[in-house]
C-alpha cells in the first residue's frame, strides 16, 4: 500500500500560502494531503482554516503531536525557525524552512545535527534553484562554456511595501541581506559549486529610520569564491511604491571564455490599463491557473521547491532511505553556509573591513 504523507503548515502569513497552495495541488493527485495549519493568532487561523478546508490551531506543537502529518512547512518570522524546526524534527517530521534557515550559525549547526540523529529530510527554501533560467545557466557553467569565472554582478530590491507593510514587526529583526541577499548567495554557490572565502560589505540607512522601522535600506557587498571569482552584490528592499513589479532582480557572469546575462526581470510580459500603471508581471514565479474541475493548479519557482520536498517526503515514506534521494536539495549545509555569508556581510559592515570566512565565522558542520 503506498502512503500518502500530511503536511502541518507554521505560519499562516503571506508565504505560507505557496505551500498551502503547492501541497493542495499534489492533494488533487493523491501524492501528498494538506492536514492542518498553526498560527500565533486565532484571526488568522480561523480565516486560514475556514478558506483551506483544514484544521488549525494557535499551539504549533499540537501539529507536531498528530501521526497524521509527517511533514511540516516553517514559515514564520527568521528568528523562530530554529525552536520550531528543531521541535518539529525531533517529534520525527520532516522539515521544509523558509530562508533564512536561521540568523545563526549555532542555531543551522543545531538544526542539521537534530536533522542526522532523527534520520530526517531538513530542507531550506532557497527557490531561485528552481527558476528554469537559472538552472540552464548553471548548467551552462558547470559545462565550462564560460570558462574560469572571473567576476560578476547579481542584484535584488524589493518594493518598500514589503519590510514597511508585509512584516514591520519583525523587520528589524531581519535586513535587506537576510531577506533576500541570502538568495543570492545559494545562487551563485549552487551555481560555481564553489565557496565564498571573504566578504566585505556597506549597509545603508535612513528611509526606513525615518518610517520608525530600525532596519538597513540596502546592503552592497562584494563575495570573494574560492574559485577565484569576485561577485557584487546589490540588495534593497526600499524601492518606491510605483516601480514597475515587486522585485527587479538580474545577474550577469562573465569568465574567461564567455559571458551570461541573465534578465530576470523584463520576462517579456508588462501591460498598463486605465485604473492602473505599468507593470512587469513575472508568472514564472507563481502562476494559478483555473482547472476543469473548478479548482486552481500553480506552478512557477515558488511553488516548484515545495512540491518537490513533498515529493522527497513521499518516497521516504514509502521506504526510501535519506541517503537514496541524493543530494540535490537545498538542504542544512546550504542554509548553514548563506547564513555564514550573511553573518559576514552584517559584521563587515559593522567593523569596516573585509571578513574572511574561514577564519572569522564557524564552517562546515562535522
Ligand atoms: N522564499 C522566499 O523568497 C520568501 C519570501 C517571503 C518570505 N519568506 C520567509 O517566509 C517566512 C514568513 O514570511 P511571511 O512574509 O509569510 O511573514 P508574515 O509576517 O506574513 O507571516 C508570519 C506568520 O507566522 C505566524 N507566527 C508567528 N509566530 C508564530 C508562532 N509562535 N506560532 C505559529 N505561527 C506563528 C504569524 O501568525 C504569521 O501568520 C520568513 O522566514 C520569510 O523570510 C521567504
Amino acid at each position: 500500500m503506498t502512503h500518502v504523507p500530511g503536511l502541518g503548515v507554521i505560519g499562516g502569513g503571506i508565504w505560507a500560502r505557496h505551500h498551502m497552495n503547492a501541497v493542495r495541488d499534489l492533494e488533487h493527485e493523491g501524492r501528498a494531503r494538506l492536514v492542518a495549519m498553526a498560527s500565533k493568532t486565532e484571526e488568522t487561523r480561523d480565516r486560514m482554516t475556514a478558506e483551506y478546508g483544514i484544521d488549525g490551531t494557535i499551539d504549533y506543537r499540537e501539529l507536531l503531536g498528530r501521526p497524521d502529518i509527517q511533514a511540516v512547512s516553517i514559515v514564520t518570522p527568521d528568528h523562530l525557525h530554529r525552536e520550531m524546526a528543531v521541535a518539529a524534527m525531533e517529534a520525527g517530521k520532516h522539515v521544509i524552512v523558509e530562508k533564512p534557515m536561521d540568523l545563526t550559525v549555532e542555531g543551522c549547526r543545531e538544526m542539521i545535527r537534530v536533522a542526522r540523529e532523527r534520520k530526517v529530510l531538513l530542507f531550506v527554501d532557497f527557490h531561485k534553484r528552481y527558476d528554469s533560467v537559472h538552472q540552464k545557466a548553471r548548467e551552462f557553467i558547470l559545462q565550462g562554456k564560460l570558462g574560469a569565472i572571473q567576476y560578476g554582478y547579481a542584484y535584488m530590491e524589493d518594493k518598500i511595501v514589503v519590510p514597511r507593510d508585509w512584516f514591520p514587526k519583525w523587520a528589524a529583526s531581519s535586513s535587506p541581506f537576510w531577506f533576500i541577499g541570502v538568495h543570492q548567495v545559494d545562487l551563485l554557490r549552487w551555481s560555481m559549486k564553489s565557496e565564498v572565502k571573504a566578504v566585505s560589505g556597506h549597509g545603508f540607512r535612513g528611509k526606513l529610520d525615518s518610517l520608525g522601522i530600525p532596519a538597513f535600506d540596502a546592503v552592497h557587498a562584494t563575495l570573494e569564491f574560492d574559485n577565484g571569482s569576485v561577485f557584487t552584490i546589490d540588495i534593497s528592499w526600499i524601492l518606491p511604491d510605483n516601480f514597475e513589479a515587486l522585485v527587479n532582480q538580474g545577474m550577469r557572469i562573465l569568465g574567461s571564455e564567455g559571458i551570461l546575462e541573465i534578465d530576470t526581470q523584463d520576462r517579456g510580459f508588462q501591460g498598463c490599463w486605465t485604473g492602473d500603471k505599468f507593470q512587469t508581471y513575472n508568472v514564472n514565479s507563481a502562476h494559478a491557473v483555473r482547472t476543469r474541475d473548478g479548482g486552481r493548479r500553480h506552478s512557477g519557482y515558488f511553488i516548484e521547491p515545495i512540491k518537490d520536498f513533498m515529493g522527497m517526503v513521499g518516497e521516504l515514506v514509502n521506504g526510501r532511505g535519506l541517503d537514496e534521494i541524493g543530494e540535490e536539495y537545498p538542504g542544512g549545509e546550504d542554509g548553514l553556509q548563506a547564513t555564514r555569508v550573511a553573518l559576514a556581510v552584517h559584521r563587515s559592515i559593522d567593523e569596516g573591513k573585509t571578513v574572511r570566512l574561514d577564519e572569522d565565522v564557524q564552517g562546515r558542520t562535522t
